[in-house]
C-alpha cells in the first residue's frame, strides 16, 4: 500500500514532508531486475531521480549499479557504496575536476556527449596516466511522445554526438591513447508511455552499432538509457511500472552479439511512484471569478515539476477521506503553494472534497524529480523525508 495514512488521531509530523514507502520500493526493484534479469541486463540507477541516502542504500543493495550525470553524484553513489565498475557519467558539460575526480575513482564508463569532451578526457585520463573506458552518447534522432522539456535524443537537441559525426568522432578515437570505446549509449527522454517509441530506438541502434562492427570497432556495451514513464493518474492502479514488456521490446528489437552486454538507466520508473509530498491546507479562499482556491504549506520549493513541466500529480485530502467524504461533497479546487509565483499551482480546477484549513493532502507519485529539484526560494528550509518504517 503506497499511501500515506494519518494516525489513528488525524495528526501528522510537521509538514510539509516527502513519505517513501520503502516496501513499494523493494517491490518496484525486484520485478525490475527479475524482468531484466531474464535477458541478462544490467540495470544503472539514475542518482538524478532522488539521492535519498536510504533510498540509494535499498537500490545499491538490490545489485544495481549508478548512472551519474555530475560527479557531484559520482562521489554520492561512491560513498552510498556503488560498486565504481558499475557507475557511468553522463552529461553534456563535464567540468575539468568532475572529470578528474571520476578518473581516480575508477568508475566503468564515461558516456561522452561531443568531440571535444573525448579530447579532454583523453587529456586529464593522460595526466593520471590512466586510460579509461567511454561510451559514445550518441544522438539516434527518435522523437518520442513527452513533454519538450524531457526529451533528448532528437537532432535539434544539446544532447550527445550527433549520428552525422560519429565518423570524425571514431577516427579521432583511434588516435586518443587514454581513451577506449567500449560501447554506445543512448537516451531519447523521460516519462515515455509509448513504447514503440524504445522499438525505434532499438531499430536505429542496430544500424548504428552495425556501422561500428563494418568500422571494426567492437562494441561491448550498449546502453539504452532511460525513459519508462509511470501513470501519474492512476498511482494505485500501476504502482508499479510494466517493467516486463519494456525489458521484452528491447529483447525483440535490439541485436545484441554473444559477448556484448546491455545496460539501461533507470531513474523515474524506480522511484516514483514510493514517493508522496505531504503537506497541509493552510487558507481556502474563492475569487471574484468563483474558483476556488486551497492554499497549501508546500510549493513549488518542494515539488517543481507542475509549474516547470505543466506536470499532473494526483492529489488527495486524507483528512477528508479519513473522516468521511459524505459530508464534504466535491467541488472544483485549484491547488496553490505558499511561493509569491503565479505558477506555483500543483493543480487548476480539479475535482476534490470541500477542504478546509489544517486538512492534510498527499501529492502522489513524487518520489522521483521531487525532493530532488527542491530550492530555497523565498528562504524556505528543504522539506524533511519520512519512511514507512519509522515508529
Ligand atoms: N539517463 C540519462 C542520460 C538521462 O538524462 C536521464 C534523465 C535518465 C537516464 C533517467 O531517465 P528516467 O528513467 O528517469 O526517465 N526532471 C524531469 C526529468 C528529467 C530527466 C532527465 N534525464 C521531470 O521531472 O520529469
Amino acid at each position: 500500500m503506497a499511501r500515506y495514512t494519518l494516525r489513528p488521531d488525524h495528526t501528522v509530523p510537521p509538514t510539509p514532508f516527502y513519505y517513501y514507502d520503502l516496501e513499494l520500493l523493494r517491490n518496484t526493484l525486484h520485478c525490475a531486475t527479475t524482468e531484466a534479469n531474464r535477458y541478462g541486463y544490467h540495470i544503472h540507477y539514475a542518482l538524478k531521480a532522488n539521492v535519498e541516502p536510504r533510498i540509494l542504500q535499498e537500490i545499491q543493495q538490490a545489485g544495481l549499479g549508478a548512472d551519474c550525470v555530475s560527479g557531484y553524484e559520482v562521489r554520492c553513489a561512491v560513498e552510498n557504496g556503488f560498486d565504481p565498475q558499475k557507475i557511468v557519467f553522463a552529461g553534456v558539460g563535464k567540468s575539468d575536476h568532475e572529470i578528474e575526480y571520476a578518473i581516480r575513482a575508477g568508475i566503468f564508463a564515461f558516456n561522452c556527449e561531443s568531440l571535444q569532451e573525448l579530447e579532454v578526457i583523453n587529456a586529464l585520463a593522460a595526466a593520471q596516466g590512466k586510460t579509461v573506458n567511454i561510451a559514445l552518447r550518441i544522438n539516434p534522432n527518435v522523437q518520442p511522445e513527452t513533454h519538450q522539456y524531457i526529451s533528448t535524443g532528437q537532432s535539434e537537441s544539446k544532447f550527445g554526438i550527433s549520428y552525422t559525426e560519429i565518423d570524425t568522432a571514431l577516427a579521432r578515437l583511434h588516435e586518443l591513447e587514454h581513451i577506449r570505446i567500449v560501447g554506445l549509449h543512448f537516451h531519447i527522454g523521460s516519462q515515455i508511455r509509448n513504447l514503440t517509441s524504445f522499438a525505434e530506438l532499438a531499430g536505429r541502434v542496430n544500424e548504428i552499432a552495425a556501422w561500428f562492427a563494418q568500422q571494426g570497432v567492437v562494441l561491448k556495451h550498449l546502453n539504452m538509457g532511460g525513459g519508462l514513464g509511470i501513470d501519474y493518474s492512476n498511482p494505485d492502479g500501476e504502482p508499479v511500472p510494466d517493467f516486463a514488456t519494456y525489458f521484452r521490446i528491447f529483447h525483440e528489437h535490439l541485436h545484441v552479439s554473444p559477448e556484448q552486454t546491455v545496460h539501461f538507466e533507470l531513474g523515474r520508473s524506480l522511484v516514483a511512484q514510493c514517493g508522496e509530498l505531504i503537506t497541509r491546507v493552510l487558507y481556502t479562499k474563492t475569487t471574484a471569478g468563483g474558483a476556488r482556491f486551497a492554499i497549501t504549506d508546500a510549493g513549488m520549493t518542494e515539488l517543481i515539476r507542475p509549474a516547470l513541466y505543466s506536470a499532473h500529480h494526483k492529489i488527495e485530502n486524507l483528512t477528508a477521506e479519513a473522516l468521511g467524504t459524505a459530508a464534504r461533497p466535491i467541488d472544483l479546487y485549484s491547488i496553490a503553494g505558499p511561493i509569491c509565483e503565479s505558477s506555483d499551482v500543483f493543480a487548476r480546477d480539479i475535482e476534490f472534497p470541500l477542504s478546509q484549513r489544517s486538512d492534510v493532502l498527499t501529492i502522489r507519485s513524487t518520489g522521483a524529480y521531487g525532493s530532488i529539484m527542491a530550492s530555497n526560494y523565498n528562504m524556505r528550509p528543504i522539506a524533511p523525508s519520512h519512511f514507512s518504517d519509522e515508529a
